[in-house]
C-alpha cells in the first residue's frame, strides 16, 4: 500500500464521487477506479459499498478514511519539517510568549547573537499552542512557551518552573505592605486573566492553580494579552497573577507581590520538532543554561 492509494481513497471518500475525485487528483477516472480496487484487494475488505451513488463507505471504509487522513496529514508535516531542518542558510526562527520578553529572553538572545553572529535570528510572538503548529509548519524552529501540551511531533523541555506573583494597582490597600500575599485574598478581588484565546493558555494555568485550592475570585475578566491585563491593573480594574519576571512592568502604578504559596508556578518551556538536533538549536540550549548559571537559576540540564 502506497501513500498514493491513501490520497486516492481520501479524495473519493471526501468527494463521494469518482469523477470529481479524479478531477481533484488530475487523473482519469479508470485508473482511479483501478487503484481503489487494488487497495480493496490488498486489504481484503470492501471500503466502498458497491453500486452506491453518491459513494457510500462501508464501516471498514469509514475507519480507513479517518486513519488515512491522519497519515496523510502526518506525511505533509514530515515534509515541511524535514525541509526546515535541512535548510541551507543558517537561521533560527524563535516563537515566544510575551511574558518571556520581560524575563530572560532578551539576555539569552543577546548572548546567542554575540557567540553566533553568523546565525540570522528572527522572532514571532505566538501563544504556546500556536507555537506547536508553527513548529510543524516550519515557520519557527524553537518555541518558548508556558502551556504543557502534548504532541507526538514535538519535543518539549521544561527549562524551569517560574514562581507566580500578584499584580495590584499601586493604590490597592494590599499593595502597601511588602509581605507575600495569599491566593485566598483573590476571593474578594476581580481577577484579570490572559490570553482569552486560543485555549488552553496561561489563563487556564492560573485558573487551575486556583481551582486546585478551591479558590473562587469575586469576578474573572478574560483579556487578550499580558500588556492589557497589566494596563487594566494599573487602571484599577482588578488584579492579575503573572510570572515573576514580569515585575519590571509599569512600576509607577502597578505593585507586584510575592505569593505565600511556593507551588504557584508556571513552567518556561523549550519546544522543538521531535528529533531535530540541528546545531543552531543545540547552541541555543547551551546559551540558555549559561544564562541560568550566571543568574543563579536552578534547572535540570537536558540535551537534544
Ligand atoms: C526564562 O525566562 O527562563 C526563559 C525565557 C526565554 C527563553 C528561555 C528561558
Amino acid at each position: 500500500m502506497e501513500l498514493r492509494h491513501l490520497r486516492y481513497f481520501v479524495a473519493v471518500a471526501d468527494e463521494k464521487n469518482f469523477t470529481r475525485a479524479a478531477e481533484r487528483l488530475h487523473i482519469a477516472q479508470p485508473p482511479l477506479s483501478r487503484q481503489i480496487q487494488q487497495l480493496e484487494e490488498e486489504l481484503g475488505v470492501e471500503l466502498i459499498e458497491k453500486g452506491t451513488r453518491p459513494v457510500k463507505l462501508t464501516e471498514a471504509g469509514a475507519f480507513f478514511h479517518a486513519h488515512a487522513q491522519e497519515l496523510l496529514a502526518k506525511a505533509a508535516e514530515l515534509k515541511t519539517m524535514t525541509q526546515r531542518v535541512g535548510k541551507i542558510e543558517r537561521t533560527l526562527s524563535i516563537g515566544f510568549v510575551a511574558s518571556t520578553l520581560y524575563g530572560l529572553l532578551p539576555r539569552i538572545v543577546r548572548r546567542y547573537r554575540m557567540l553566533h553572529p553568523e546565525v540570522d535570528v528572527t522572532f514571532h510572538e505566538l501563544t504556546t499552542m500556536q507555537q506547536i503548529q508553527a513548529l510543524k509548519d516550519g515557520v519557527i524552529d524553537v518555541g518558548f512557551g508556558r502551556v504543557k501540551s502534548e504532541d507526538p511531533n514535538i519535543r518539549r523541555i521544561v527549562l524551569r518552573e517560574e514562581r507566580l506573583v500578584m499584580a495590584l494597582p499601586a493604590a490597592h490597600p494590599r499593595a502597601a505592605s511588602s509581605d507575600p500575599l495569599s491566593l485566598v485574598d483573590l476571593q474578594s478581588e476581580t481577577l484579570l486573566v490572559y490570553p482569552k484565546t486560543p485555549r488552553p493558555s496561561f489563563a487556564d494555568q492560573v485558573l487551575s492553580v486556583l481551582s486546585e485550592r478551591a479558590i473562587v475570585p469575586l469576578k474573572i475578566i478574560e483579556v487578550r494579552e499580558l500588556q492589557i491585563a497589566i494596563g487594566l491593573v494599573a487602571a484599577g480594574q482588578g488584579v492579575a497573577i503573572v510570572p515573576e519576571s514580569v515585575q519590571g512592568m509599569r512600576r509607577d502604578d502597578v505593585v507586584f507581590r510575592a505569593l505565600t504559596d511556593r507551588h504557584a508556578v508556571s513552567p518556561v518551556m523549550f519546544s522543538v520538532r521531535k528529533l531535530d538536533r540541528t546545531e543552531e538549536l543545540q547552541k541555543m540550549l547551551a546559551v540558555i543554561y549559561d544564562v541560568y548559571d550566571a543568574a543563579g537559576i536552578s534547572y535540570i540540564r537536558e540535551t537534544l
